[in-house]
């Protein structure tokens, strides 16, 4: 089974899927925690592009690196474990690119909806937790949580490629995550990423159980 996580830079994902993959090993279930762009050479190599690069990338090369990079770790980590029967939870997956490049960047979404059934070999995951967060809150999170003085000039900041998109950016990305949880609620399960760390898990737990059939 597939589950992915997604959310704004800084809405806490990656807590999540870690206290989710905890709790399924400690139920003796195998899980498999992958996050994008990245977890395998090329990737994590096409990620340093993508986000370290001090040069602008054009929204269509952007677009086309993010999926050679999900294209890479489907067929080498995420396809072969799902054959396994292995819970494959990802942090990020296609609808990051559809939130970022289409609601962000303003690519065409026909297009990649195609782009990304290609990139993903047409996998849907069984659930998408979406955490959702007004931007500014997720910033404020995020320069909290590695203790950082708001008072950096704009070219001092110490945010990688994506993040340095500024506010308008992520206001249309989260409007993006908005539209793709009503057009899919029966994958997309939105939660408020400002409750407490514990009832998320909690919820997120609760929907995987019913989702697996077990209690
Ligand atoms: P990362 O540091 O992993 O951010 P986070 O911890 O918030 O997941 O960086 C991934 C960045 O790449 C993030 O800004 C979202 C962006 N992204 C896209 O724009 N399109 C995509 O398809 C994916 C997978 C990520």
């Amino acid at each position: 089974m597939l589950i992915s996580f997604e959310g704004i830079d800084g809405s806490g994902k990656s807590t999540q899927v870690h206290l989710l993959k905890t709790y399924l090993h400690t139920r003796g279930i195998e899980a498999l925690a992958l996050r994008e762009p990245g977890g395998v050479a090329l990737a994590e190599k096409i990620r340093a592009l993508l986000l370290e690069s001090k040069q602008d990338i054009h929204p269509t090369a952007e677009l086309l690196l993010f999926a050679a990079s999900r294209a890479e770790l489907c067929e080498t980590l995420i396809l072969p474990a799902l054959q396994k029967g292995t819970i494959v939870i990802l942090d990020r997956f296609y609808d990051s690119t559809t939130a970022y490049q289409g609601f962000g960047r303003g690519l065409d979404l026909q297009m990649i909806a195609t782009i990304n059934r290609i990139a993903s070999f047409g996998l849907v995951p069984a659930l998408t937790f979406y955490l959702d967060i007004l931007p500014e809150d997720a910033l404020l999170r995020k320069f909290s949580e590695k203790s950082l003085p708001l008072a950096f000039g704009k070219d001092e900041l110490p945010l990688d490629r994506m993040e340095r998109s500024g506010l308008d950016f992520y206001r249309r990305v989260r409007e993006g995550y908005l539209t793709l949880a009503r057009q899919e609620p029966e994958r997309i399960v939105q939660l408020d990423a400002l409750r407490p760390v514990s009832d998320l898990h909690r919820e997120i737990v609760s929907h995987l159980q019913k989702k697996l059939g077990i209690g």
